[in-house]
């Protein structure tokens, strides 16, 4: 087996996010080094206790949990209080938080690891890119110690939160468009392919099977999810977005990806924070991007199911 993978999740949790992290943490083929958070799926202030709460449900120790961002770079923040509730992770309960946040800024944490690990660390952003895009600008000499950004966010098809925009796009444009001209290897896993990741009733079942209290959280996370979902979207089951970021990371075979050209509209008046994608090299510019295409659910569900089991154990 290969050396785990040194990564740092970004993330809003947000209900999806809270199971990337625990696919992060729970799966061997991932060293979670840290875990940002910023504002997004709802402020800061909850994003970051979201991401103590699922710490310590999760029995999640010796990672730290720093916050970053309030506000997107340029335009005002609007939560997806819609999706993810008042709390932004609304549904179960959760008890008080044990783990607690760092002091550093996440930027600054960032910064620290990719300064002091020994190899090119992986970023995996499932939230807004405003820590990423300020850590770049903050410190462009760290774009040498990234071994890839492998996020959640864009499309190659429509939006989520205009016609042409996903949520992690639209709220933060300009950020968006500063990590994709970055020359960082990126890899974006957009609605395309998140769509393919429906937590089915199924889905539901083998974690209440596993018979842990974790296991009933995380049910319970999709079930709320799911209710979203159906009011918002009609979709009968939720898509999991922000794990099938981490799972490229854990295995490439789950998430296939095709290269191609990915530009952020910022002036568009009904398309601003769309991701123009262009496999096929219309506008003749350089690839920038990997870009997830397929997913094979069931090693993804395996996977995820697997690493709460090893979680709540
Ligand atoms: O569009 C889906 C993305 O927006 C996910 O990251 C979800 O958590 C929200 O942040
Ligand atoms: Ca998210």
């Amino acid at each position: 087996m290969n050396a785990p993978v040194p990564v740092v999740i970004d993330c809003d949790p947000g209900h999806d996010d809270a199971l990337a992290i625990m696919l992060a943490a729970g799966d061997p083929a991932v060293d979670l080094l840290a875990i940002t958070t910023v504002a997004g799926n709802q402020t800061l202030a909850k994003t970051t206790l979201n991401a103590r709460r699922v710490c310590t449900v999760a029995g999640i120790t010796g990672v730290p949990i720093a916050a970053g961002c309030d506000r997107p770079l340029v335009q005002p923040l609007r939560v997806a209080d819609d999706v993810h509730g008042e709390s932004g992770l609304d549904g179960p309960r959760f008890p008080e938080p044990t783990v607690d946040v760092v002091p550093e800024h996440a930027v600054d944490l960032i910064h620290r690891i990719l300064t002091r690990h020994p190899e090119p660390v992986t970023l995996v952003p499932t939230a807004p890119l405003t820590n990423i895009a300020l850590l770049l600008t903050r410190y462009p000499e760290d774009a040498a110690r990234i071994r890839e950004i492998v996020l959640m966010g864009g499309s190659t098809e429509r939006g989520n939160r205009t016609p042409a925009a996903e949520f992690n796009m639209y709220a933060d444009p300009e950020a968006a468009d500063i990590v994709f001209r970055s020359g960082v290897p990126v890899t974006m896993c957009g609605l395309n392919v998140t769509h393919q990741a429906l937590a089915t009733p199924e889905v539901v079942a083998r974690l209440e099977g596993l018979g842990t209290e974790l296991g009933r959280t995380c049910a319970g996370l999709l079930t709320y999810f799911g209710s979203t979902y159906r009011r918002l979207w009609g979709f009968e089951h939720p898509p999991l977005h922000d794990p099938v970021a981490v799972a490229r990371v854990i295995d490439p075979a789950i998430v296939t990806c095709v290269p191609a050209n990915v530009v952020v509209e910022l002036r568009g008046e009904y398309t601003r924070g769309a991701t123009v994608v262009d496999p096929h090299r219309y506008l003749d510019r350089p690839v920038n991007a990997q870009v997830a295409v397929t997913l094979d659910t069931g090693l993804f569900w395996d996977r995820l199911v697997a690493s709460v089991a090893r979680l709540g154990a």
